[in-house]
């Protein structure tokens, strides 16, 4: 698989603001990753990419420098978002860009935080889109109860809390994908836990380190969607990350009947990893409700393929954040589905599939999602005939062998 984007993104960022070199093996070469790197790039921080590994020499926290140009980081959320955190604290003026698509997504949930830390921030909408034009500061720490579930929140403020004078408290709804709490930690950050809120404290000084990014169990997650359910199929994942902030698809496909087997677990840079044997077997329908979503956001449109195939129904509430990714993915995956004979019906907060659908082929389009897309794809291997889907391009932002891998699969069962 390819390396986890979400790890990739922040071991970049909190190696360009640590003091010395580190390295990232496996690491994600998806458009989203490639864009923060070329952002940093831009902000002064000498950056060495190779095919299997990327070398960063940070510049330790004061280090970077007025970047030219706006940095556009191209359809990333994850990259904007966390690179504004990082931003808010430094001493010069930036400007944060990207496709039409980001800047589509909404910026006040970071922009609010960081302007209360005291960064000057502007945007469109008087900062809830993107461009934003930030002028860094000194800034302060707040205790800051986030109203939605973000980890892309979490991580802006908990970066900006490593420039701020005194102590940044976060605390959020249910938890996120805690990736940034654990490099944190590994990189001997002091960030400790009180009761359900974080606490950094400011301006610690962190050295580099190498890194070794597990595979994405984001990305697995098709390829565990398409074993279960192409007849005869047995797969075998290696290396994926198994942090449980993000194995909710796991559980949930176990929970409908998958076959699937954790083995060889073990432990890379303080986030477990293993391999994934899976092997098809018939689905039931299920019930998803909002305690579940932040462990699975990613994974609501290829975990639709594997509901409107399972036998019986499937309800999805509480998804309302589904709305405002890459795309409207709850649109998105309702209008596609229909388009290739899946009665699904979408709710303003997430799906109801009647499951047992008889796949037609036919021609979809993606939206612009990498992640629908690639939900299609598989989605038409249950199909009865050729199924195409328009605008595949942006797959490359997470996935860029993602086609190959599929042939492969596909040619080995032959
Ligand atoms: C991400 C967090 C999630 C997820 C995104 C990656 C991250 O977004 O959907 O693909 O790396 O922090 P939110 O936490 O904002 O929901």
């Amino acid at each position: 698989m390819p390396g986890d984007k979400s790890i990739t993104h922040r071991a970049l960022i909190l190696s360009a603001l640590a003091d010395g070199v580190s390295t990232m093996k496996g690491y994600c070469r998806g458009a989203d990753c490639l864009m923060t790197i070329r952002a940093l790039q831009a902000l002064g921080v000498a950056i060495e990419v190779e095919p299997d590994v990327v070398r960063v020499t940070g510049r330790g926290l004061g280090g970077w420098r007025e970047p030219a140009r706006p940095l556009d980081c191209g359809n990333s959320g994850t990259g904007l978002r966390l690179l504004a955190g990082a931003l808010a604290g430094q001493p010069f003026f930036s400007i944060l860009t990207g496709d039409d698509s980001l800047c589509g997504r909404p910026m006040e949930r970071i922009v609010e935080p960081l302007r209360r830390m005291g960064a000057a921030i502007q945007g469109r909408q008087g900062g809830a889109r993107a461009p934003l034009a930030i002028r860094g500061a000194a800034l302060k720490g707040i205790d800051y109860r986030a109203p939605v579930s973000s980890a892309q929140v979490k991580s802006a403020v908990l970066f900006a809390g490593l420039f701020a004078e005194g102590e940044t408290r976060f605390s959020e709804p249910l938890p996120s994908r805690d990736h940034t709490e654990r490099m944190c930690r590994h990189l001997g950050i002091p960030l400790t836990a009180d009761g359900q809120a974080l606490v950094l404290p400011g301006r610690p000084a962190f050295a580099g380190n190498d890194w070794v990014i597990p595979g994405d169990l984001s990305a697995a997650a098709f390829f565990i969607v398409g074993a279960s359910l192409v007849p005869g199929s047995d797969v075998r994942i290696e290396h994926v990350g198994l942090n449980p902030a993000r194995t909710g698809i796991l559980d949930v496909l176990g929970a409908m009947g998958a076959d699937i087997r954790i083995v060889n677990r073990r432990d890379d840079a303080g986030e477990p990893v293993g391999d994934l044997e899976v092997r098809a077997a018939p689905l039931r329908g299920i019930t998803v409700g909002a305690a579940q979503v932040p462990a699975m956001i990613d994974e609501f449109p290829i975990f639709c393929v594997a509901a409107a195939v399972a036998d019986g129904d499937t309800v999805v509430t509480g998804a309302e954040e589904l709305r405002v990714k890459e795309t409207d993915r709850i649109r998105a995956m309702t209008e596609e589905l229909r388009k290739i004979n899946v009665p699904v019906r979408d709710t303003p907060d997430g799906f109801v599939l009647p499951g047992g659908a008889a796949v037609r082929g036919g021609t979809c389009m993606s939206h612009g999602d990498h992640r629908v897309a690639m939900a299609l794809a598989i989605a038409a291997l249950t199909g009865d005939g050729p199924t195409t889907i328009l605008d595949t391009d942006c797959i490359a932002t997470s996935f860029p062998g993602f086609h190959d891998n599929l042939l492969e699969l596909l040619t080995l069962s032959d």
